[in-house]
């Protein structure tokens, strides 16, 4: 593998798919254990851990790992260093599930929809999972609305099952889409064929404006006046859980391809992959797990602008946060340290130049913001958006989305 690779958290990547030879051996063993039903989002969680997205982190967390991250957003290694771990990565049960594992050390996972094992989860520790202390330090906030709050941790048990997750077999989706989800190992892989020597990560999670396009471009070009010869971008949205307004993942990836081949990105430096970690909207914190799980996958540059991860308060009239805390944070972050972090100001329309441009405060009157609500509005209205904003191709996937909607 190429040295030019940034080298993956812990030193090697984590890789917990069992495999073919010992499959159906494990698959009897585990058919012995207690078993857990695992939520759609659950099993997000497993792919991401199984493809070493979130390595060294070798399963569900335990209490020791569960409290280092809540309450220093890092992992402490066996040899004393650090690793960036800001969002815990935990398995709810309920009384009931905690009481049929009794005594047992291992534990068998069922897919969703079936009866399907999934995984093992070995040498397990129960615990108590307070969810009000989990949300207080993971969103700073217990304000009733997010998202992630509400659809995955308040139906959630209380109690907290952690352990060494085997995956049984690769975690698939059968949606049309599986060829995007490259794991760390395929892109490390993709990234050393096409000999890049330097690899900057933009993660998305909304359809792709010139806005965003503006920073990519701008990063290729500073990257090539650094004197790198071939840097890459890695195209990467998050594919897992997002809150219900957000646009469904098939119809970004559709835009996304649209925008390629409209040439707002170069496709000949670009690789367009999903990863496949569900979404908190935790802002600053949630940006360094986006962060760190981009430098297993390859990633020594990460793009981040105005409010990553962020979004409105759910119950007032303002963002949930600062919308400079993402980059200042990331810029700081313990266990990032070895990612150059390439943090932008905030692109709007310049309704002179009639394009995206950085804002400009001394001219700040010049300048349209339209946020995802102002897009979502456009569409719905069958209005255009200021030219400039979004290639023709990509707006139009929009708009028929949203029409589609209205017909419903
Ligand atoms: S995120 O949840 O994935 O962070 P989004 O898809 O909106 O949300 O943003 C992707 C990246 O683009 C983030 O780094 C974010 O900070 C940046 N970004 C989004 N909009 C702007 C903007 N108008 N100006 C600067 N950066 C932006």
């Amino acid at each position: 593998m190429s040295s030019c690779l940034i080298e993956a958290d812990g030193g090697g990547l984590v890789d917990l798919v069992v495999p073919e030879t010992s499959r159906d051996g494990k698959i009897k063993e585990a058919e012995l254990m207690p078993k857990i039903h695992l939520s759609k989002i659950d099993l997000e969680w497993v792919h991401v851990m199984s493809e070493g997205w979130a390595s060294p982190l070798k399963g569900f967390m335990r209490e020791e790992e569960y409290l280092q991250s809540l309450h220093f957003n890092s992992l402490r290694m066996k040899n004393g260093s650090l690793v960036n771990m800001s969002l815990p990565i935990v398995l709810a049960i309920d009384h009931r599930s905690k009481h049929t594992i009794g005594a047992s050390t291992n534990v068998a996972l069922l897919a969703p929809d079936d009866a399907n094992i999934v995984a093992i989860l070995r040498s397990i520790q129960i615990y108590k999972h307070n969810k009000q202390e989990r949300i207080a330090r993971t969103w700073g906030t217990t304000s009733p609305g997010l998202p992630y709050v509400d659809e995955v941790i308040t139906p959630a048990g209380d109690w907290l099952i952690g352990g060494d997750l085997e995956v049984l077999q690769p975690v698939k989706y059968n949606d049309g889409l599986d060829h995007y989800r490259l794991s760390p190992q395929q892109l490390r892989h993709e990234f050393h064929l096409r000999q890049a020597d330097a690899v900057f990560a933009f993660q998305l999670r909304n359809p792709l404006h010139n806005g965003h396009a503006l920073l990519i471009n701008h990063t290729r070009r500073t990257l090539l006046e650094m004197g790198y010869k071939n840097p890459l971008l890695l195209l990467h949205p998050l594919g897992g859980f997002t809150k219900a307004d957000d646009i469904p993942l098939d119809v970004r990836m559709e835009q996304h391809i649209k925008v390629l081949e409209d040439g707002v990105l170069d496709p000949q430096t670009t690789i367009v992959a999903i990863f496949p970690s569900p979404m908190h909207y935790a802002g600053p914190t949630e940006v360094q797990w986006h962060a760190k799980a981009r430098i297993n996958a390859g990633a020594n540059f990460y793009i981040v602008g105005r409010d990553p991860a962020g979004m409105g308060h759910p119950t007032e009239k303002r963002d949930l946060y600062d919308p400079d805390h993402g980059k200042k944070v990331l810029s700081m972050a313990p266990g990032l340290e070895k990612l150059n972090i390439l943090p932008f100001r905030v692109a709007a329309y310049d309704t002179i130049a009639k394009k995206m441009a950085f804002f400009d405060p001394t001219r700040a009157q010049d300048f349209l913001f339209i946020s995802g609500t102002k897009m979502r509005n456009y569409a719905r209205n069958g209005e255009n958006p200021p030219d400039g904003f979004m290639c023709p191709g990509g707006w139009e996937v929009l708009v028929t989305y949203y029409k589609s909607l209205q017909a419903q």
